[in-house]
């Protein structure tokens, strides 16, 4: 069967992670792919809602999402994965499982400097871990450790969520990951 690729985005709450994500899949559909967006808050409400924020269970959840993207991949989706994934261990993990499977898997960091998300702070919950509200929150109290070798590295800071999506674009598309998935 014809594979898909896994395009996984990692980077701070607040980071664009998942508007990216969004207008990305926008892209891709309209050139005929075949897409999926797994968002992290989303599977957190069902599949993921055992788990919460300490390390162990981040780690439960960032495998959790690995498997799940692999499946979609796997039977020719674009997936698009949109998690903190805060631990270089786990992200490893999951290039390691699809590189296995022989599936694709481009890591992007949507790299929005702490500042910027702590500003844009959409949830108010930067301003809640400042108060103490919310333990282990990533940034403010528990680390992000930055990828060292991502596909893509992301600003966005100043800049359209469709200008972001069309850099992570031209990568798949220089790197022969487009006109797979195709519905034909
Ligand atoms: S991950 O660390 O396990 O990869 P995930 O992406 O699933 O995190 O979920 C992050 C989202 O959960 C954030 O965008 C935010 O809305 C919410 N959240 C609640 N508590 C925390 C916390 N302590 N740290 C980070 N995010 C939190």
């Amino acid at each position: 069967m014809t594979r898909g690729a896994t395009i996984w985005f990692t980077g701070l709450s607040g980071s664009g992670k998942s508007t990216v994500a969004g207008a990305l899949s926008a892209r891709l559909e309209a050139e005929g792919e075949r897409t999926f967006v797994l968002d992290g808050d989303d599977l957190r409400e069902g599949l993921n809602s055992d788990l919460g924020f300490a390390s162990e269970d981040r780690a439960e959840n960032v495998r959790r999402v690995a498997e799940v993207a692999l499946l979609f991949s796997s039977a020719a989706h674009l997936t698009l994965v949109t998690v903190i994934s805060p631990y270089a261990k786990g992200r490893g993990h999951a290039r390691a499982r699809h590189e296995a499977a022989g599936v694709s898997f481009v890591e992007v960091h949507v790299a929005t400097p702490l500042e910027v998300c702590e500003a844009r702070d959409p949830k108010g919950l930067y301003r809640r871990a400042r108060a103490g509200e919310i333990d282990r929150f990533t940034g403010v109290s528990d680390p992000y450790e930055v990828p060292e070798s991502p596909e893509v590295v992301l600003a966005t800071a100043g800049r359209s969520p469709e200008d972001a999506a069309d850099e992570v674009l031209a990568f798949l598309r220089a790197a022969g990951h487009l006109g797979r998935t195709a519905a034909r």
